[in-house]
């Protein structure tokens, strides 16, 4: 399966794909996402089958407007304030189910939680609106790899599993949603993304950091390290390369064979980091990857945690 480019049309047959079971791949700001409708058990366990993606790990569940969570979750007195500060956008809100939550239970891998996003993309929000349906959607990648921020990698990881593939272009933030888990008193971040705890302090008091170290049960069971892994080892915070690897820069350095921005800068670099980790990783012509030191300051802590988890998950 190639990727379409969207007209009202494409839409129009990706939104009859949805509401018939079926798996459609679409753009959002921040990654390529694996669409299915969300009330549907047996689209949703497409989806997991697909990615090969284990049954414990809960999906995100794409809305239309703000006020489809109304329908899904129980109320909870932050989510106005946070939606209509980040919605649409890169967070991730994790609530209780209502009682007659109409999600498919696999969704939410068998917790009370359901996690919600209003993504900000035009193709995205189009197909939303057309379908008239939640969509579940994980990254569109097999389960373990990278995330595909251009529908060329979609196409050439899941492209001959897949009803259809949206191609909206290359993903503009460029790293998944921040989760931001709101069920207990105090909000808790269950991965880091661009959103950090600095933008949401101001609105709902103190946000925690949950630390994978802590030996907490895995609250966000995406998160485990190989998530993010190459199939090349990967070096932080080098200077320079050693002799096979590729140097992957950050700001001027002469010597990178790919480089995340030039300029250095970080939203650039977040937006890059994706697609610039598939094109280095390969092993005919490189034995590894290093990366230069990104600075632990707004996306940059989001980007450190993705590169951590790729250096230490294989
Ligand atoms: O930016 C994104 O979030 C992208 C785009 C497509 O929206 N989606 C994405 O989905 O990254 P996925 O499935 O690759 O990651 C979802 C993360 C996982 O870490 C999962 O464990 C967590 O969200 N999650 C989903 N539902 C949850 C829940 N009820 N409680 C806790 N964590 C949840
Ligand atoms: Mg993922």
């Amino acid at each position: 399966m190639s990727a379409h480019p969207v007209d009202t049309e494409t839409i129009t047959t990706a939104a009859e794909r949805l509401r018939a079971g079926g798996v459609v791949a679409f753009p959002t700001e921040t990654v390529y996402g694996l669409g299915a409708d969300a009330t549907q058990e047996n689209a949703v366990a497409r989806i997991f089958e697909i990615k090969g993606r284990p049954s414990f790990n809960p999906l995100i569940v794409h809305v239309g407007r703000p006020d489809w969570v109304a329908g899904l979750a129980k109320p909870d007195g932050r989510v106005d304030a946070l939606t209509r500060a980040f919605w649409p956008g890169p967070l991730t809100l994790v609530l209780r189910r209502r009682d007659d939550c109409p999600i498919a239970a696999s969704v939410s891998a068998g917790l009370d939680t359901i996690a919600v996003r209003q993504p900000d993309h035009p193709v995205a929000s189009q197909l939303l609106t057309a379908t008239k349906r939640p969509l579940a959607a994980p990254s569109a990648n097999p389960s373990g790899h990278v995330s595909p921020t251009w529908a060329a990698h979609v196409a050439a990881d899941l492209g001959d599993k897949v009803d259809m593939i949206l191609d909206g272009g290359p993903c503009t933030s460029g790293l998944e949603s921040t989760v931001l888990d709101l069920t207990q008193h105090t909000a808790r971040i269950l991965r880091p993304g661009v959103i950090g705890a600095a933008e949401l302090e101001p609105l709902i008091g103190d946000v925690e950091l949950h630390s994978d170290a802590k030996g907490e049960a895995v609250a966000s069971p995406g998160q485990l390290a190989k998530h993010y892994a190459p199939a090349l080892p990967l070096r932080l915070d080098a200077v320079d390369a050693k002799e096979d690897e590729a140097l992957i820069g950050f700001g001027d350095i002469p010597t990178a064979d790919f480089n995340l921005s030039p300029f250095g800068d970080l939203e650039e670099a977040a937006a890059n980091l994706f697609a610039t980790l598939r094109a280095a990783d390969d092993p005919e012509r490189f034995s590894g990857l290093a990366v230069s030191p990104i600075p632990e300051d707004g996306p940059g802590h989001a980007i450190n945690d993705r590169l951590r988890r790729a250096a230490q998950g294989r």
